[in-house]
C-alpha cells in the first residue's frame, strides 16, 4: 500500500499500450478510498491482458504530477503509431479513446460533470466514433499527433464541454452533435505551425507581428483541414470562428453573433472556459470552474452568446444541486 500526493487522475486503460514501459507509476482505487500501486514506472504494461477495465471497480489512476507525463508519451507514441501502415487503424483509435477518457475524467475530478464509468465511457465513445467515420481517418489522426504540448487534450476537453452544452440545449441531431465534436476536437489544429516562444508568451508581450502570427491559426486550421476529404463546412466555421465572440470583439473577423455560425457559438464559449481553466500561456493563474464562470459573467460582462452561455452554467452548476 503506497501513499500518493492527494490529487490523482483517473485515466484509461487505453493510455498505456500493451508491452509498452508506463511512463509514470499507475495505481487504481480501492473501495476504501486509498491508492494502490499496480504498476511502476518503467514496467510493461499489461492492463489490458488483466482485463483491468472490465469492471467498474478497476480505475485506474496516476499522481496528478504526472498526469502531463502520461498525456505526451501517449502522443509521441500516437505519432509513431500513425506513421505505421502495418498498425490497423481501429488500434490507433484506441489512442483516440484513451485520450477522450483522460480529458473527461479531469473533467469530472473538477466536478464540471457527474463522473460515472458509464457516463465517462459513452462520451469519450461518441468522440472516438466520430472521429472513426472521417474518410481520412488517418490523416486526420496524424494531424491530431502532431499537435503542440496540451493541445490535443485541451480538444478533447472542450470537445466533452460542447457536447454537455448541447445536452443542456436539447439539441439531439446526431450528426450536429458529431459537428459539434469534431470541430470542437480540431479547433485549434493551426497551432501545429505557431512556434512555441508565441504559444509560451502571455498575450500582453506579444508584439503586433506575433500576435497576427498567433490569431492565423484559426484560419490555417481551416487550410490543413481541407486538405482532408469530406470535411463538414459547420467544421470549418467552428475552427474558423471559434475566438469570435457575440460582441464582435473576437478574432480573425470581429464578427458579432448573428453573423457566427451556431455551432461554433458553441465551440467558442467551451473553448474560452476550457482555457481559463488550464491557462496555456501562465499569464493568469489557472481558474477552477466557479471562477471561470465569474471571470466569463462578471469581469468579461458576458461576450458569449446568452443561450449557450446559460447553457455552460447549468452544466458546471446542475448536478451539484441534486
Ligand atoms: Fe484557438
Amino acid at each position: 500500500m503506497t501513499d500518493p500526493q492527494p490529487k490523482m487522475i483517473m485515466v484509461g486503460v487505453e493510455l498505456f499500450t500493451e508491452n509498452f514501459p508506463l511512463p509514470a507509476d499507475v495505481y487504481t482505487r480501492l473501495p476504501s478510498g486509498q491508492y494502490l500501486l499496480v504498476g511502476k514506472k518503467g514496467e510493461k504494461s499489461n492492463f489490458q491482458s488483466l482485463h483491468m477495465t472490465a469492471q467498474k471497480k478497476a480505475e485506474l489512476y496516476v499522481r496528478g504530477a504526472d498526469y502531463d507525463v502520461v498525456i505526451q508519451f501517449n502522443l509521441a507514441l500516437a505519432k509513431t503509431a500513425v506513421s505505421k501502415t502495418e498498425i490497423p487503424t481501429n488500434l490507433k483509435l484506441n489512442l483516440i479513446t484513451g485520450l477522450a477518457d483522460s480529458a473527461i475524467n479531469d473533467l469530472v475530478d473538477r466536478k464540471i460533470m457527474a463522473g460515472s464509468y458509464e457516463r465517462v465511457k459513452q462520451l469519450s465513445g461518441f468522440i472516438k466514433d466520430t472521429v472513426a467515420q472521417v474518410s481520412d481517418v488517418d490523416k486526420l489522426l496524424d494531424l491530431l499527433s502532431k499537435l503542440p504540448k496540451d493541445s490535443a487534450s485541451h480538444g478533447m476537453a472542450t470537445a466533452a464541454i460542447s457536447l454537455l452544452i448541447c445536452e443542456q440545449m436539447e439539441i439531439q441531431s446526431k450528426p450536429t452533435l458529431e459537428k459539434v465534436a469534431l470541430g470542437a476536437l480540431l479547433h485549434d489544429i493551426g497551432l501545429k505551425e505557431i512556434p512555441d516562444t508565441i504559444l509560451k508568451k502571455p498575450r500582453a508581450d506579444r508584439t503586433v507581428e506575433e500576435t497576427t502570427h498567433y490569431e492565423s491559426h484559426t484560419m490555417r486550421g481551416v487550410e490543413m483541414l481541407q486538405e482532408l476529404r469530406e470535411i463538414p463546412s459547420d467544421v470549418l466555421a467552428i475552427i474558423l470562428e471559434h475566438h469570435e465572440n457575440a460582441i464582435g470583439m473576437g478574432y480573425p473577423r470581429r464578427i458579432r453573433d448573428v453573423k457566427m455560425n451556431p455551432l461554433a457559438r458553441i465551440v467558442a464559449v467551451a473553448n474560452y472556459f476550457m482555457e481559463l481553466l488550464h491557462d496555456p500561456t501562465g499569464e493568469m493563474q489557472a481558474k477552477t470552474p466557479d471562477e471561470a464562470i465569474y471571470y466569463m459573467e462578471t469581469t468579461l460582462g458576458q461576450p458569449f452568446n446568452k443561450q449557450v452561455f446559460a447553457a455552460l452554467k447549468e452544466v458546471v452548476f446542475a448536478h451539484r444541486r441534486v
